[in-house]
């Protein structure tokens, strides 16, 4: 065996993102190397990041050999089957229902999951054609799939004897998800867990990191740094002097206000994230059984934390009194490069985008994946190192072009915020995306089925916002495309022959409506209530 192999490894910081960095490298390799996690416990961990995308199981529970019934009773988890959207389109303050708009108001659904297709087309080129010759008056959604209706009525996506109906993600206690990965990796992966504050690091010659030293005085010593510290980016930003490319250009906001609010669960546990429109940002509603989370994402150039505050309190009907408020400030980039000589940032101390998506998390695990496929050795081959840098770069910067996207394109213009979000300039690569689909074509279009697709991490990273992503979120927000699919305007044999797809997610939507059981019940029941 070479003796060049990695031998210690320190994370720095027990977060999400260090909790998930120790135990996914602690099985990827195994009893080779000790993972020392250090971490402050009088600093706290950002405590929120509350809702997550599909490949969180495959990806990283299952990677770790955890099942659903392990983990989610341990982290209050429940259900998301896609994120809706709620007055993105009419004018207002900030208001928790959809105000009137069309059928079925001010909101759209951005659902998991692929699209059907026929004749080798996805349903979402069908419905363009019937929607702009003026064949449908159904939105996008809800002609397309089954989900908005079982969102309406807080259905759970499984049955009670566990079948899966749909595509879901999960939402849970951010903390709680922290300690449960810190009792995994620990007992079951043998990490070693020091609660100590970092004061400074040591570094050779290279420049390479050797150890850090802690305020009781100890000196650890690694190989590999993962910097895993948070918005602080004690090593990677402050110790390796990698810079942040600030991105304040394409997204404005910069500052959340956050809480938990308690529910009265009878009336049901929504299975979906709600996205809110506010007067400068917009709110998440993150639903779990007892309670849900809810912060007021927004700009502090168009809003003071105050009038912030006001607001976020007036949509629920709660005060800062009774309901402790979290003011987050962010800072929206990331790091140059996420791999410097032998540091690795992972988390908010390498990248951070505004939660619209859900994608913080995502961005961890994912990092992890690529670490482990660009794993070094002591000689830190830089082929390695800047091909890992290379991922992480397109995995960031086309997830902030899609959510730069959300609030380009919302009709609202009713606020200086608004406004001053069709203001900014949108990435070449981007544009060319929505000229895609102005002009009829799918974007991104999934290369394979769905089983392949979702199957296959690699084939998802690689082309992670598909078409039904693009159609999900411009269609919502009320952008059409401009001209028909063009094949189908040869093809009215397919037009008709296509209506068979739609009649069929309507009789699913249909069956579904009158088996699943409410979010509810099936959640009691995993949690054992
Ligand atoms: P975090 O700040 O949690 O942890 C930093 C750690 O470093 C702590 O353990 C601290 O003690 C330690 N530390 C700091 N200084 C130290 C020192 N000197 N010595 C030792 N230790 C030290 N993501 C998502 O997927 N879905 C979502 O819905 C959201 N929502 C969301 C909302 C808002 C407002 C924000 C700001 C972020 C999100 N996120 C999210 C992102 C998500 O919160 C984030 O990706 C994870 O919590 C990971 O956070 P970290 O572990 O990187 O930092």
């Amino acid at each position: 065996m070479s003796d060049n192999l990695i031998k210690k490894i320190l994370v720095l910081g027990g977060g999400t993102a260090g909790w998930m960095a120790a135990s996914y490298l602690g099985k990827a390799l195994g009893s080779t190397v000790r993972i020392t996690v250090l971490e402050a416990p009088a600093i706290p961990k950002i405590g929120v990041g509350e809702a997550t995308i599909p490949n969180l199981q495959r990806v990283f529970f299952d990677y770790l050999g955890l099942t659903e019934e392990e983990w989610m009773p341990e982290c209050n988890a429940s259900y998301k089957m896609g994120i809706r959207f709620i007055n993105w389109r009419t004018p207002g303050a900030g208001m928790a229902r959809p105000r009137p708009y069309g059928r079925y108001g001010d909101q759209f659904d951005h659902l998991f999951g692929l699209l059907p297709t026929h004749d080798n087309l996805p349903l979402s080129h069908y419905w363009t054609y019937k929607k702009l010759n003026g064949l449908t008056d159904e939105p996008f959604d809800r002609a397309c799939y089954p989900q908005p209706a079982l969102f309406d009525r807080k259905l759970s996506p499984r049955f009670l004897d566990g079948r899966r109906v749909a595509s879901y993600a999960w939402h849970f206690d951010a903390d709680l998800v922290a300690d449960f990965l810190r009792r995994f990796a620990t007992a079951k992966q043998g990490a070693t867990h020091i609660e100590d504050k970092f004061v400074a690091a040591e570094t050779d010659q290279r420049g390479h990191l050797v150890a850090v030293t802690t305020e009781a005085g100890r000196r650890l010593e690694a190989d590999l740094f993962i910097d895993c510290s948070g918005f602080r980016s004690l090593l990677i930003n402050q110790v390796m002097k990698e810079p942040f490319l600030d991105m304040s250009d394409h997204l404005l906001n910069d500052r959340a206000v956050a809480t938990r609010v308690e529910h009265d669960d009878e009336h049901g546990v929504e299975p979906f994230t709600s996205s809110i429109a506010m007067s400068s940002g917009w709110a998440w509603k993150i639903p779990m059984l007892g309670r849900f989370g809810t912060g007021y994402v927004y700009s502090s150039r168009f809003t003071s934390q105050e009038e912030a505050t006001r607001e976020f309190c007036r949509m629920w009907g709660i005060s800062p009194d009774t309901h402790p408020m979290n003011h987050v400030r962010f800072r929206v980039g990331r790091n140059r490069r996420a791999w410097v000589k032998n540091c690795v940032g992972i988390g908010l101390s390498s990248y951070f985008l505004e939660p619209l998506e859900s994608t913080g998390i995502y961005f961890t695990y994912a990092a992890l994946h690529q670490l482990v496929r660009h794993f070094p050795d002591k000689r830190f081959d830089p082929v390695l190192r800047d091909r890992f840098n290379s991922e992480i770069e397109t995995m960031f910067d086309d997830t902030r072009d899609f959510i730069q996207g959300h609030f380009s394109f919302a009709p609202r213009d009713d606020t200086p915020f608004w406004r001053a979000c069709k203001e900014l300039e949108l990435a070449p690569e981007f544009v060319h995306k929505v000229e895609m689909y102005k002009a009829g074509l799918g974007v991104d279009l999934p290369v394979t089925d769905e089983t392949t697709y979702y199957g296959n991490f690699e084939a998802e990273f690689r082309n992670f916002w598909s078409n039904a992503n693009y159609y999900c979120v411009f269609a919502g927000l009320g952008m059409m495309p401009e001209h028909d699919p063009t094949p189908l305007d040869y093809r009215p044999e397919s037009v008709e022959s296509a209506e068979a797809v739609f009649a069929q997610v309507q009789r699913r939507r249909d069956e579904l409506l009158d088996t699943l059981p409410p979010m509810h019940t099936y959640l009691r029941r995993i949690h054992g209530k």
